[in-house]
C-alpha cells in the first residue's frame, strides 16, 4: 500500500564534528607523509577525530538531536530511526538502538543499515519507503562513523583519507512532486574485496584469530579511484533519467566527500560547474556514511540551497555499493 501522492520530504537537517582537528602536518609526525601529498593526492587538508569517550552513536545522537528540532517534531514523534554506519559502537545493540534511547525517541523503531560510504544514501531511500506506505510519520536518517579507530595509524596509505562525524535528516510525508523525486540504489559484490574491514566479523575462525588481528580498513586505491568516477557518471545518468530531469535542471550536487579528485573528475565528465558541487573533504576528509548528510548540512548554513531547487546526492563505498537521489527542496 502507498499512501497516493505522498512524498518523503526532508524536514529537518543536523550535523555534528567532534572538536578534536587532526590536520596534515600532525600527520607529518605521525607517519612519512607531508602536507603537500595529501593535499594534492585528496584535497583534504585537516580532519576530526573522535574524544575518547565519543562513539558512533554520540555524534549520531547530537546531529539527530539537531535534525529533530530543526524538523519542529519532538523525539516521541520519530517512528523510525535508521542509522548508516559501519563503524557501530558494537555489533549489537544497534547504534540505532543506543540513539533512540539517547534522544528519548521511545516510539522509534530503530537498526542500522551498513552500505559503507554510500549508507546514508541507502538509508535514505529505505526510509522513504516506510513514509511513502504510511508505515512511519517521521522518519530520523542518520549518517555516524567514528573511522580513527579503525585506521592504521602506521599506514600513510590510508591514514590520511579519514575522520570523524555524523548528519542527519528527518523525513516526514509531503505533497506529490516536492520531496525525494527519484532515486537509484545499485550494488557490485563482486568487486567487495576492493574494500574491506578484515578480521571484524565472522570470518575470524576462532577467538585467537580474533585476539591475534586488528580491523583495519583495507583499500586497492586506485581501484576504487576509478570504481567512483564509473559509477557517479552512471547513477547520475540513471537517477536523472528517472526524474526527467537533465544535468542543467540540477541547481546543486551532493557527492560523497572521499576525495576532491575523484569530484573534480566527475564534474569535469559531467560538464557540471563546479559552482553547483558541494565539497568540504578539505576540513572533515572522507567520513564514509556521514559525508553526504554533513555537506548537506552546509549548504544549508551557507544559503546555497533554496526552495524548489533540485538537489543531486550521490555516494559510493564499500561494497561495492553506489547510490543516487534527487531531492526537490520544499
Ligand atoms: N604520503 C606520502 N606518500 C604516500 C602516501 C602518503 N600519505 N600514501 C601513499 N604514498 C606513496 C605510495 O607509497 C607510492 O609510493 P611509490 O610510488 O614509491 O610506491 C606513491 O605515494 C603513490 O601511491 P598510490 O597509492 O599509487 O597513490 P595514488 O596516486 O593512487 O593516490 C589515493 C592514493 C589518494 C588513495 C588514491 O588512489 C585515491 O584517491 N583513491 C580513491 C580511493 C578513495 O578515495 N577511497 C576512499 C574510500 S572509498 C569510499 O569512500 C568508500
Amino acid at each position: 500500500m502507498t499512501c497516493q501522492g505522498v512524498q518523503a520530504q526532508i524536514l529537518g537537517v543536523g550535523s555534528y564534528v567532534p572538536e578534536k582537528v587532526l590536520s596534515n602536518k600532525d600527520l607529518e609526525q605521525m607517519v612519512d607523509t607531508n602536507d603537500e601529498w595529501i593535499t594534492s593526492r585528496t584535497g583534504i587538508k585537516e580532519r576530526r577525530i573522535a574524544a575518547e569517550n565519543q562513539a558512533s552513536s554520540d555524534l549520531g545522537a547530537e546531529a539527530g538531536k539537531i535534525a529533530v528540532k530543526n524538523a519542529g517534531i519532538s523525539p516521541e514523534d520519530i517512528d523510525l530511526i535508521i542509522v548508516a554506519t559501519s563503524t557501530p559502537d558494537m555489533y549489537f545493540p544497534s547504534t540505532a538502538c543506543l540513539i533512540q534511547d539517547k534522544l528519548g525517541c521511545t516510539n522509534a523503531a530503530a537498526f542500522d543499515l551498513a552500505a559503507g560510504c554510500t549508507g546514508f544514501i541507502y538509508a535514505m531511500v529505505a526510509a522513504e519507503q516506510f513514509i511513502k506506505s504510511g508505515t512511519a510519520r517521521y522518519a530520523l536518517v542518520i549518517g555516524a562513523e567514528v573511522l580513527s579507530r579503525i585506521v592504521n595509524w602506521e599506514d600513510r596509505s590510508t591514514c590520511v583519507l579519514f575522520g570523524d562525524g555524523a548528519g542527519a535528516v528527518v523525513l516526514g510525508a509531503g505533497p506529490e512532486g516536492e520531496g525525494i523525486i527519484a532515486s537509484h540504489l545499485a550494488a557490485e559484490g563482486s568487486g567487495s574485496q576492493l574494500l574491506t574491514l578484515p578480521c571484524s566479523g565472522s570470518r575470524i575462525s576462532s577467538n585467537e584469530e580474533a585476539a591475534a588481528n586488528k580491523a583495519y580498513i583495507s583499500m586497492q586505491g586506485r581501484e576504487v579511484f576509478k570504481f567512483a568516477v564509473r559509477v557517479m557518471e552512471e547513477g547520475t545518468k540513471k537517477v536523472l533519467e528517472k526524474a526527467g530531469l537533465s544535468k542543467e535542471d540540477v541547481n546543486l550536487v551532493i557527492p560523497h566527500q572521499a576525495n576532491i579528485r575523484i569530484i573534480e573528475h566527475y564534474a569535469k565528465k559531467m560538464k557540471i560547474p563546479k559552482e553547483k558541487i558541494v565539497a568540504n573533504v578539505d576540513k572533515y576528509g572522507n567520513t564514509s556514511a556521514a559525508s553526504i548528510p554533513l555537506a548537506l548540512d552546509e549548504a544549508l548554513q551557507q544559503g546555497r540551497i533554496k526552495p524548489g531547487y533540485d538537489i543531486l546526492m550521490i555516494g559510493f563505498g564499500a561494497g561495492l555499493t553506489w547510490g543516487a537521489a534527487v531531492v526537490r527542496w520544499a
